[in-house]
């Protein structure tokens, strides 16, 4: 009997020693099935208790209870022992940092010709005019016959753009349409400033670009005079080159416009002493302009006896590339954002 109780305790002691080994779950569940499973020696002993005589019975059954309850003993605290140092694990591994800095989104930012577009639109509403828009599908009235150019006026060919098939419609080749959309829409007196896309049948080249901006501009009131014109041009030049460039004007033609001029600045580059911005001339071409045709005023609805007005119209690109030193004009439509992130603001 001496020898039973003996084996029990190098049982219990084998065990022990197993699940004391056991580093993860699995080993841990293998230190089970061998230390307290069906084929383990101390249940093993447990089913041969009913060879064993009445009197051996208590001492050796008792000797085998305890053995088996250590050993249960020793599998649960390993078994937490285990679990705790896994979930350390996670927490270290899956740990936030959270006094690491943020990731920070890029915000966008305008394109140059918006920004262009805003800043000229700004300086006109600052002098009291109010920003007006109309279709970039123009019918052939607004576009050309209430700009006093009838279906066979010649001067139609300086605009030649993309035609609707099948429609007296056209992609606008100005902002001039909106002159008379304007002045339908209200009695005067008129300021309006027009920003908006325009179209013609140009190549795509360095300089040119079938779809480009334009901004115009209408006054009409009562006694409006070329001086009105010029005054307010100088006015917008000192705004938008932030000094005040001599300015001159060239006597021109449009057909919605008598007289009609077009508005020269210094070159601000070299202050008029010719540089390859300005083509060695000195001067920089800003825009076409000049006192509105009695025509226009009648097509608006408007009385020319009554009333007077001046009107100009600016292409955007070319300013924007002046002022933020573009060499070609494609470049302000690749949509390459390498080129854009620079205007960033
Ligand atoms: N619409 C003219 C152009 O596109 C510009 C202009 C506008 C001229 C208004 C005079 C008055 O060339």
């Amino acid at each position: 009997m001496s020898g039973l109780l003996a084996d029990i305790e190098r049982f219990r002691d084998e065990a022990l020693a197993e699940i004391e080994r056991a580093s993860n779950a699995d080993e841990l569940e293998r230190a089970r099935v061998a230390t307290v499973g069906q084929k383990a020696p101390l249940s093993q002993a447990k089913r041969g208790m009913g060879a064993l005589s009445a009197e051996e019975r208590p001492a050796v059954g008792k000797a085998l209870q305890e053995a088996i309850v250590v050993v249960q003993d020793a599998l649960a605290l390993r078994r937490t022992a285990i679990e705790t140092a896994s979930e350390n694990e996670t927490l270290v591994r899956d740990a936030v940092d959270v006094t690491l800095p943020g990731r920070a989104w890029p915000a966008g930012h305008p394109h140059p010709i918006s920004m262009t577009l805003e800043r000229i639109t700004d300086i006109f509403v600052a002098m009291g005019y109010r920003v007006a828009e109309g279709p970039e599908v123009e019918t052939d009235f607004y576009n050309f016959e209430a700009l006093n150019m009838p279906p066979d006026h010649p001067a139609r060919s300086l605009w030649d753009t993309l035609y609707i098939a099948g429609a007296p419609t056209l992609l606008r080749t100005h902002t001039s349409p909106v002159q008379i959309r304007g002045m339908t829409a209200q009695p005067p007196p008129i300021y309006i400033i027009a920003p908006g896309r325009s179209y013609r049948r140009d190549a795509f080249d360095a300089t040119h670009s079938p779809m480009f901006h334009q901004i115009e501009g209408l006054a009409v009131d009562t006694n409006i005079t070329f001086a009105d014109l010029k005054g307010t041009l100088d006015t917008f030049v000192r705004e938008f080159f932030g000094v005040s460039l001599e300015t001159r004007f060239r006597p021109s033609y449009f057909p919605f416009t008598e007289p009609s001029a077009e508005l020269d600045v210094a070159c601000p580059n070299c202050d008029g002493a010719g540089c390859g911005a300005c083509k060695r001339s000195g001067w920089i071409e800003l825009l076409g302009c000049g006192m509105v045709h009695p025509n226009v005023l009648k097509a608006g609805g408007y009385d020319p006896e009554q009333v007077s007005g001046f009107a100009f119209g600016m292409g955007v690109e070319r300013n924007a590339m002046r002022a933020y030193g573009i060499p070609d004009m494609r470049q302000l439509f690749d949509n390459d954002m390498r080129f854009l992130a620079r205007f960033a603001g």
